[in-house]
């Protein structure tokens, strides 16, 4: 009955993998004028970012005035450090967009003077699709539940009835989600 429960868990992954996991572009702070040294504690962009579930697929658009400022990707000792001088990556321009092509946390950093060492910084964490979609996997079905009891004696009666629960499983678990 595992195998049938991993079937099922596989074909509620795909199924949400094509629904729901539609990639977006999230404006960074939510307003055009986010990317800037954050006035309080309570402003900054990390406290806005543990609003979001960021998944991969998921851009950051960045908006500021490429005269004035930049975005650095940044390694964590570099983000901790506020070191601008090789970042992974530069953005420069308004509106640059920034992929979120892996699970894990990715650090930016302000390439104005001074302005990391000020707060203006952002740890974006990006979670992964397995441990995102745990929660969500379905309750056992009562098809798998009577599967022992329709399973017997002979092992090809055994293997038919759990095949059938498999199939009935897998149309249980599309239906539900
Ligand atoms: C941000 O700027 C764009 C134009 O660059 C504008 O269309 C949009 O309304 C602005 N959004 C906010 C929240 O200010
Ligand atoms: C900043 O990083 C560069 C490259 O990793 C390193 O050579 C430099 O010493 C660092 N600067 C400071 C102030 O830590």
């Amino acid at each position: 009955m595992a195998f049938s429960r991993a079937l099922i868990s596989s074909l509620v992954l795909i199924f949400l993998l094509f629904s729901l996991s539609e990639a977006r572009d999230i404006l960074v702070g939510g307003k055009n004028d986010s990317w800037k040294i954050p006035a309080s504690e309570s402003e900054s962009l990390n406290r806005w970012a543990e609003g979001y579930r960021f998944q991969i697929g998921d851009s950051l658009v960045w908006k500021f005035d490429p005269q004035t400022d930049s975005v650095l990707l940044v390694t964590k000792k570099e983000y901790v450090t506020c070191n601008t001088t090789s970042p992974i990556a530069e953005y420069k321009e308004d509106n640059s967009k920034v992929k979120l092509d892996r699970s894990g946390p990715f650090y930016f950093i302000s390439g104005a003077q001074g302005h990391c060492d000020k707060g203006q910084k952002l740890t974006v964490v990006v979670v992964s699709e397995r441990r995102g979609y745990m929660g969500l996997s379905p309750a056992p079905s009562p098809m798998e539940n009577e599967g022992p009891a329709m399973a017997p004696t002979s092992s090809a009666s055994g293997l038919k009835a759990g095949m059938m629960v498999m199939i009935l499983g897998s149309l249980f678990g599309m239906v539900l989600f």
